[in-house]
């Protein structure tokens, strides 16, 4: 049996006039997990989250969490929630170190050894001003403060955009510790790649209405992935007869399949020949959608 829901969304909707924010979404996301919430732009990721926080009004249905009403105890939730916004915006001219020790005053607590090690651990340098740091810098500042009041719940929008990968990367570590230690997370993004590497679930919600919720591992199953290889010389189309192997298209050199199963034996099977370059790629979440969820229905 799941525990009780740390974030439990019901029926909402948001219309901004006649515009369809999002309609009618459910969704539950459970202790200890990293729900990732993917969609294209203006699916409505930031309504949802925004909604959740009491950031704006909503116009139908209800959201609670840790078991309190969205609205009525929105200051007892905000308490407890660390949240990083899409478009994160701080003083051009204060100094990162000010910015920060401000915003964990706010939270009504002066242990600043979170941030620092935060700081430290993304490589951002608190002395400087805001206002002269790089994009993916400022992105950093988000994200510490995010994570530096040591919440339960953390909810960041979009929080990657502007790192490069090596910054991805340990973000993604950083998400992973804060799961171990029991944190429960929701994080909206367009990349699927980046949700099946960091999430336990993903709800994929497009025009503003949730199309599937499902477990990554049984989605990286069903979908696969995509191999390439270059032979240094035709090749023989039986090695790829295997279970999970499926499209398989050779052009001279050139093999491109789709693997759901038995990678491994794959990739004993051509490395029989020589090989002159491979890749293994994600597809993207316009792939995702047209192989799957193409007709709009529910997925699973
Ligand atoms: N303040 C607003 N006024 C009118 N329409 C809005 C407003 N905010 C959002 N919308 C509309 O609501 C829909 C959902 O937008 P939302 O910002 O939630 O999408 P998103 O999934 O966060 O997109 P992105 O990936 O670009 O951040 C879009 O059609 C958008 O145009
Ligand atoms: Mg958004």
């Amino acid at each position: 049996m799941r525990k009780k829901p740390v974030i439990d969304i019901r029926g909402l909707s948001k219309y901004y006039g006649d515009v369809v924010g999002i309609e009618g979404l459910d969704l539950k996301v459970y202790p200890g997990e990293i729900m990732g919430f993917l969609g294209p732009n203006g699916a409505g990721k930031t309504t949802t989250i925004r909604a959740c926080l009491d950031l704006l009004q909503k116009s139908k249905g209800e959201v609670k969490i840790f078991g309190l009403d969205s609205h009525e105890d929105s200051l007892e939730i905000r308490r407890r929630t660390g949240y990083l916004p899409g478009d994160f915006g701080m003083y051009n001219d204060l100094k990162v170190k000010t910015i920060l020790r401000y915003l964990l005053s706010q939270s009504g607590l002066s242990d600043e050894s979170k941030m620092l090690e935060l700081a430290e651990r993304l490589d951002l340098d608190m002395d400087r001003r805001y206002g002269e740091l790089s994009k993916g810098n400022r992105q950093k500042v988000g994200m510490v403060q995010a994570f530096m009041a040591d919440q339960d719940l953390i909810i960041l929008d979009e929080p990657t955009t502007g790192l490069d990968p090596l910054m991805q990367q340990k973000f993604y570590d950083l998400l992973r510790e804060e799961r171990e230690n029991g944190k429960t997370i929701f994080m909206s993004s367009h990349i699927l790649a980046e949700v099946e590497e960091v999430c336990d679930r993903v709800a994929i919600i497009r025009k503003g209405r949730l199309q599937v919720v499902e477990d990554i591992s049984s989605l990286k199953e069903k979908m696969g992935k995509k191999l390439v290889v270059e032979f240094d010389d035709g090749v023989d189309p039986e090695i790829f007869k295997i279970d999970g192997v499926k499209d398989v298209k050779i052009e001279g050199r050139w093999v491109t399949m789709i693997v759901t199963r038995n990678l491994d034996q794959v990739i004993k099977n051509i490395s029989k020949q020589n090989i002159i370059n491979m890749s293994l790629e994600t597809f993207s979440l316009d792939q995702l959608f047209l192989t799957y969820y193409s007709s709009g229905g529910s997925g699973t």
